[in-house]
């Protein structure tokens, strides 16, 4: 059969490439530009090199930063509080695209080098099944047989020499990485116990802390149904209108002032905890932007019930549910919720933190007359007290049943 093979050019990927055919498969190679730092010619010369019979490397950053990330923009997403999802919004864009080229192959197969104890595997297998209930996903590493065949990175490498497979230069990192345009992940290896502090030379997207520039600066977001539309850095002239060159000009951003970063032990879908170290520059700054927005902007019972679709969303996408009912539903209501969330908010960034310094919106709900507290027709401070009195009304009668059976505090 014929198999669409994810692959990055890493040892791991090459040896699988290998593997299948000789598995008597005829492997495609599928590599996908998600923004992450690679040399995709090299990656296209070596699949060819180790018997690919055909490569494809599809630039697929716009599709990721429109239809991935911004919807995780406007849901403010997060899991557990401090991971921003690099990983996991990228996965059902890369196994989507995989998919098509199965279809434009008639390829029955699409495999993948995720591990049989990570998220990655199952963010793949929900959403190939979720496009495609036909195709068969195969994932070497969690089959027997080449679990057998694969004990270690040493049967890797020596297979490695023995097929002709370039050798990884260089000592293996002390850690895994997953690289992206919004995101990039540290596991495992030496991360694995969480005492341990990472080490500083493991940043790469934000660079040395005493690199980190000495004075604070500004930029300006503007969105427009709650996405960035416009970024503008006042103090060099600098602006920006088109997504990626607007995302890009963050990511600069967040990297001179050494923003996003997070060390963090978190839960796997799986069911283990697993310590990551992650950097994620401009979505950090984006995120503190647009809930600033947001506070200008929307309604307080609207934003009560959309803050309680953002965990649920974060979730979904943590756990590969992408392409499921669920998600479709909280997306168009976290979209609606968006519809007037429109305005400039500045940000200032300096020595790893972000935070909004002022904001103006054309949908604003802030009336600086009310909250002047300055006279005014619509409400009287009498009518303030008949509110408060009114409020009153239960807690009174819970004070009563208290004292009655002495439980009162
Ligand atoms: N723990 C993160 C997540 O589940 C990052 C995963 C990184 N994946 C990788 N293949 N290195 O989203
Ligand atoms: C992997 O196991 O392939 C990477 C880690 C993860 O997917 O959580």
């Amino acid at each position: 059969g014929k198999v669409i093979l994810a692959y990055s050019g890493g040892l791991d990927t090459s040896v699988i490439l290998k593997y299948l055919q000789e598995e008597g498969y005829e492997v495609i190679c599928f590599c996908a530009n998600v923004g992450q730092d690679e040399d995709f010619d090299a990656v296209r010369k070596k699949a060819v090199a180790l018997g690919a019979s055909k490569v494809y490397v599809e630039d697929l950053r716009e599709d990721f930063l429109i239809n991935y990330i911004y919807p995780a923009i406007k849901a403010n997403a997060i899991y557990e509080s401090r991971y921003l999802l690099g990983t996991s919004l990228a996965r059902p864009c890369i196994a989507k695209r995989q998919v098509e080229v199965a279809h434009a192959e008639g390829a029955q197969f699409v495999g993948h080098g995720a591990t049989g104890k990570g998220n990655d595997q199952v963010r793949f297998g929900l959403s190939v099944y979720a496009l495609d209930p036909t195709i068969k996903e195969l994932a070497p590493w969690r089959d027997d047989k080449f679990l057998a065949r694969f004990r270690g990175r040493q049967d890797l490498l020596n297979y490695a020499r023995a097929k002709g497979i370039p050798l990884p230069s260089g000592e293996k990192p002390p850690y895994s990485m997953d690289d992206n345009m919004m995101h990039i992940s540290y596991e495992s290896g030496e991360l694995e116990d969480p005492s341990r502090v990472a080490e500083e030379s493991l940043y790469g997207k934000t660079g040395r802390w005493d690199q980190w520039a000495d004075a604070p600066e500004v930029v300006r977001i503007h969105f427009s149904n709650g996405v960035p539309v416009r970024v503008e850095l006042p103090a060099s002239g600098e602006s920006h209108d088109q997504p990626l060159p607007m995302f890009q000009c963050l990511t600069r951003l967040g990297r001179k002032h050494g923003i996003g970063r997070v060390d963090i032990v978190e839960d796997r879908y799986i069911g283990l905890k697993s310590r990551g170290v992650y950097e994620t520059p401009a979505v950090t700054i984006l995120r503190c932007a647009h809930i600033d927005i947001e506070g200008i902007a929307m309604d307080r019972e609207v934003m009560r019930l959309r803050d309680m679709l953002s965990p649920e969303f974060s979730k979904l996408a943590y756990d590969g549910f992408w392409f499921s009912p669920e998600m479709d539903f909280l997306v168009s209501a976290i979209n609606k919720s968006q519809e007037l969330i429109d305005g400039w908010v500045d940000v200032r960034c300096y020595k790893g933190s972000c935070m909004a310094i002022a904001r103006q919106s054309p949908t604003s709900l802030y009336d600086e007359k009310l909250a002047s507290m300055e006279e005014v027709d619509s409400f009287s401070p009498s009518d303030a007290g008949g509110f408060i009195r009114i409020q009153a009304i239960r807690l009174k009668a819970h004070r009563e049943i208290l004292k009655k059976v002495g439980k009162d505090r």
